[in-house]
């Protein structure tokens, strides 16, 4: 085990090999919206909440540190990739001090919603830092369509896991800390039991860098059960702020560049839509669209059509632009409770860009990657021949079975 290797020779995390090995042994349990309310009730007990995090962090830590060792040996390598492991193992230690600790005791509570504060700072610059990797191991060694595939799904499933841990630590400790969201006294932790879509539209429009150009024009709201209601679910809205939020970003980007010399812009369209089973937001520009032979290659975290950021500012807390993850991240948001974020273009007019999510709060459960035979199969993927004929890029030459005149 490479990375294993690289973390004995630091004696004071001898200890990870083994319990990275002990904790990937469990799957994750992933939980529904309404588990993660009931440790918001009147009646939650911080001590099942802490008995609860004590174990399952670490398994959900530790099953994605074993995916880590997967990597290709070369973007292990790299400076950031190596820091970033530190900081998991950190974590992985720090957690598993837990174990044997008395829940009964208050002091043992307070200390650990003070580790999961420490832990979730640690963590502030992961996405940068392994963009940065990324960037590294691509500029060095170039890309391959193995590479990219087997980087794309280690890279969704990683920032996946950390989407799920930051959202346990926040639950814990903001419901924990024993004060009230003055702003938001109704929210169980970062969730709101009655998010209201069309609200969080607005404010993502009113947001400084989105205003300036003012292009949003409408949001429309359908609703099967209330027609003419405002739409509401059970959502965490900074999830959906920031889904949004770089949604607008590309349409008003696209938009803006499209249309430089003309006069007046084409307004952003947003429609919701709440179903039986879906809520759907769509978002529309006319911003010439993008072709569909490169609809895919805009999720990728490899292929990027972002110029590479010059400087990554690890001080700061945003940023992400430049590496051109807006929409491969958004969409991880979107499928973190079983939804999913879709692009449908139109070359030449423009693009629509649709988050669908569940309405009903019992299927909004959390989507998480596991270590096991299946996902070792992916690393282990190589170069196979298409089992579709490729159009050759060269005018095929039919001469031998050309008539002659
Ligand atoms: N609405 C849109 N219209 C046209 N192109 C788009 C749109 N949304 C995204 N794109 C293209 O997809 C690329 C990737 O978008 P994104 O993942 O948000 O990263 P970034 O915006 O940092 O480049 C953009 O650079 C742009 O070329
Ligand atoms: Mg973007």
């Amino acid at each position: 085990m490479r990375f294993a290797q690289f973390l004995l020779k630091n004696g004071s995390l001898a200890g990870i090999p083994r319990q990275v090995e002990r904790f990937s042994k469990f799957s994750p349990s992933p939980l529904s919206m309404k588990q993660f309310l009931d440790f918001g009730s009147a009646n939650a007990c911080e001590k099942t909440s802490f008995v609860f995090l004590r174990q399952e962090l670490p398994v959900r830590l530790a099953n994605i540190m074993k995916e880590i060792d997967y990597l290709p040996d070369k973007l292990l390598g790299t400076p950031s990739v190596k820091l970033l492991t530190s900081w998991y193992s950190r974590s992985l230690m720090e957690l598993v001090d837990f174990l044997e600790k008395d829940p009964d005791d208050k002091d043992v509570l307070k200390n650990f919603t003070q580790i999961l504060v420490n832990i979730r700072n640690r963590h502030n610059n992961v996405v940068p830092t392994m963009a940065q990797g990324v960037l590294e191991f691509k500029e060095a060694f170039g890309v391959d369509p193995v590479t990219n595939q087997n980087v794309q799904y280690f890279l969704d499933r990683f920032y996946m896991s950390r989407i799920s841990t930051r959202m346990l630590m926040n639950q814990h400790t903001l419901i924990f800390d024993g004060s009230v969201n003055p702003a938001h006294p109704k929210h169980i932790g970062s969730i709101d039991p009655s998010c209201d879509v069309a609200e969080v539209v607005k404010v993502t429009k009113t947001t400084k860098k989105v205003c300036r150009k003012n292009l949003l024009s409408s949001i429309h709201l359908e609703s099967a059960k209330s027609p003419g209601q405002p739409i509401h679910i059970v959502y965490v809205p900074s999830h959906l702020y920031h889904m949004l939020f770089e949604l607008f970003k590309n349409a008003m980007r696209a938009t803006v560049e499209t249309h430089e010399t003309s006069p007046t812009l084409p307004p952003i369209k947003v429609r919701v839509s709440l179903g039986i089973e879906d809520l759907t937001i769509k978002m529309s520009d006319k911003g010439g669209g993008v072709p569909l032979r490169k609809i895919e290659r805009l999720f990728s975290y490899m292929y990027t059509t972002a110029p590479s950021p010059v400087h990554v500012d690890m001080s700061r807390n945003a940023p992400l632009a430049g590496f051109g993850y807006g929409l491969p991240i958004s969409r991880l948001y979107a499928k973190y409770f079983q939804g999913d974020l879709q692009l449908y273009s139109m070359e030449g007019y423009g693009t629509s860009a649709v988050i669908y999510l569940k309405a009903m709060s019992s299927e909004s459960v959390e989507r998480l990657p596991v270590f096991n035979k299946s996902a070792l199969r992916h690393y282990q993927a190589s170069i196979e021949a298409d089992d579709w004929c490729m159009p050759s890029k060269e005018p095929k030459k039919l001469g031998k079975y050309e008539r002659t005149q």
